[in-house]
């Protein structure tokens, strides 16, 4: 597996760790669309990213992101209708896309609440590669999201790659359903090999509970079932952690 060596910024609080990834989020932006036209994102869940999604529908942000050339898709969502208050999408809807205004045929929203979850990520693949213009198939290479969004759980979790699940064992498919046993609940999540090949990957870190997992993500023995976030390793792009100093307190070398 390719070697790739984490950046680690550190931050007083949230609210900095929020500005800094709405810089970061307009500076791929701009790099993406000037160099292939269009920026395509994968937005994480949670709680933590709801601010940034926030600074990113008001000035400057609105004005300076060409909007228009945005894709939006979802690194994972849980098996909810889109309006339910557990929905990613929602959360996100109501931070940021629907003040933007964007054209619904540029959010791409991973349909989870359908009864048939594996025809939902199905569908979800069928999405991304009419998007990319890929071929989806044996063989055929995972399209290369221009910015993941991802949060670090308390368990190491990320996405909706929980420790010790189905879908950490994943090598082809690139969105599947999994089953969490830890929550009872069913998730849907984009898989390793789709983060493999993002370009940039951004974690958004904050809180004292997240001292733990992070050190051990980032310092510990390599416990990819258990600590999934430690997995996250895209081959050829960049991977941040933008931690504030209460997530960060129990880190050493970093
Ligand atoms: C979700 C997620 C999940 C999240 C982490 C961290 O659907 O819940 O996408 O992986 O990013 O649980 O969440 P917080 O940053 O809110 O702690």
């Amino acid at each position: 597996m390719t070697i790739v060596i984490p950046e680690v910024r550190r931050f007083a609080d949230a609210e900095a760790i929020s500005r800094a990834a709405a810089d970061e989020v307009q500076r791929i932006a701009t790099a993406a669309i000037a160099a292939r036209g269009r920026f395509t994102i994968a937005l994480s869940g949670g709680s933590t990213p709801k601010r940034l999604y926030a600074l990113l529908s008001r000035e400057p942000f609105r004005t300076t992101i060409d909007w228009e050339r945005v894709e939006i898709f979802f690194g994972d969502e849980r098996a909810v209708p889109p309006d339910d208050a557990e929905s990613n999408y929602r959360m996100a809807r109501e931070a940021m896309l629907e003040s933007l205004a964007l054209a619904p045929s540029r959010i791409h929203r991973m349909e989870a609440e359908r009864p048939n979850l594996d025809a939902a990520a199905l569908a979800y693949e069928a999405t991304l590669a009419r998007v990319f213009g890929l071929a989806l198939g044996a063989g055929s290479p995972p399209p290369s999201l221009d910015l993941v969004l991802l949060g670090l759980g308390p368990d190491g979790h990320t996405a909706s790659l929980f420790p010790h699940t189905a879908a950490l064992h994943e090598a082809r498919r690139w969105c599947v359903p999994n089953w969490v046993p830890q929550q009872s609940a069913h998730r849907m999540t984009l898989t390793y090999p789709v983060f493999d090949q993002a370009r940039e990957i951004v974690f958004l870190v904050a809180g004292a509970e997240k001292a733990a997992p992070l050190a051990e993500v980032l310092e510990g023995p390599q416990d990819f079932d258990r600590l999934p976030s430690q997995r996250i390793r895209p081959a050829a792009g960049r991977l941040v952690f933008l931690v504030d100093e209460a997530a960060a307190a129990k880190l050493g070398r970093h």
